[in-house]
């Protein structure tokens, strides 16, 4: 239990000393009083569409700060109650190649941004392998990096259908707001998000199209994490990509 918490943020005690909420309820008046009042009426909740408001907010962001605030006040996502922060990006806005991850991890969580565990440093090495950084100036050779997710699912489970649906419409604008001549789907959930696809193992390597842009499916770095066998065609797709980058 105690492991569970502190995967979840809670890291800091607030009181000298324990509360036995359990005790505390029986002798609270209130409690009591809730116990024999009447039941309240049946009160209509109001219907919200949290795909309909996503698309509204994300729509009104006219810049990557105000996509950015207006995650940050999407009240909609049950993930960023137990996330400790929002990860929305790193790297170059402007830059030609936009990477699109899955969600944050634990180290991402803590740091709010994407790609800084162990899967991103692979990441980094992967694409300055073909003269690609997120640290760059330079608009020819910076990346810019996100997840469909900016938030840390509980125990790095996978993200749900519906929470990438919910928040496809930020990522979308996003896409738009950074304007990158390219995307890269990084594995499964990102393919299902951009592409509407799964199977990164048929997908990689085969260019498609999403939001009017070329987009390149890849294996997700922590899978070659576990995959030495996987390396090499990562490769072929990251020589295929700076060949692309290469064409007038
Ligand atoms: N995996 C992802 O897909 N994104 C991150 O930011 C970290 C790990």
């Amino acid at each position: 239990m105690l492991e569970w918490q502190i995967e979840l943020g809670a890291t800091e005690a607030i009181g000298d000393a324990p509360v036995d909420r359990y005790e505390l309820a029986k002798t609270r008046p209130v409690a009591a009083a809730a116990k024999a009042a009447p039941p309240a009426p049946e009160r209509q909740a109001p219907q919200i569409d949290p795909v309909a408001e996503a698309r509204v907010l994300a729509a009104a962001a006219g810049d990557l700060a105000g996509l950015k605030a207006a995650l940050a006040q999407f009240e909609h996502c049950e993930l960023k109650r137990g996330a400790r922060n929002l990860v929305f990006s790193d790297g170059r806005p402007g830059a030609r190649v936009m990477i699109v991850g899955e969600a944050p991890g634990r180290d991402e969580d803590i740091q709010g941004k994407p790609f800084v565990g162990r899967a991103g440093q692979l990441l980094d090495r992967m694409f300055a392998a073909i003269g690609l950084s997120r640290d760059t100036p330079e608009p020819a050779r910076a990346l810019y990096i996100t997840n469909v997710l900016p938030w840390r699912p509980p125990q790095n489970r996978d993200p749900k259908p519906e929470e990438i649906t919910m928040l496809l419409p930020f990522v979308e604008r996003h896409v738009e707001l950074a304007a990158p001549d390219l995307l890269i789907a990084m594995g499964n959930h990102a393919c299902s998000a951009l592409l509407g696809k799964r199977g990164i193992t048929r997908l990689r390597g085969n260019w498609a199209t999403a939001l009017g842009r070329p987009v390149l499916p890849m294996f997700h770095p922590a899978y070659l994490l576990r995959t030495d066998s996987a390396k090499r065609e990562t490769w072929a797709d990251l020589l295929d990509l700076q060949a692309r980058l290469r064409t007038p």
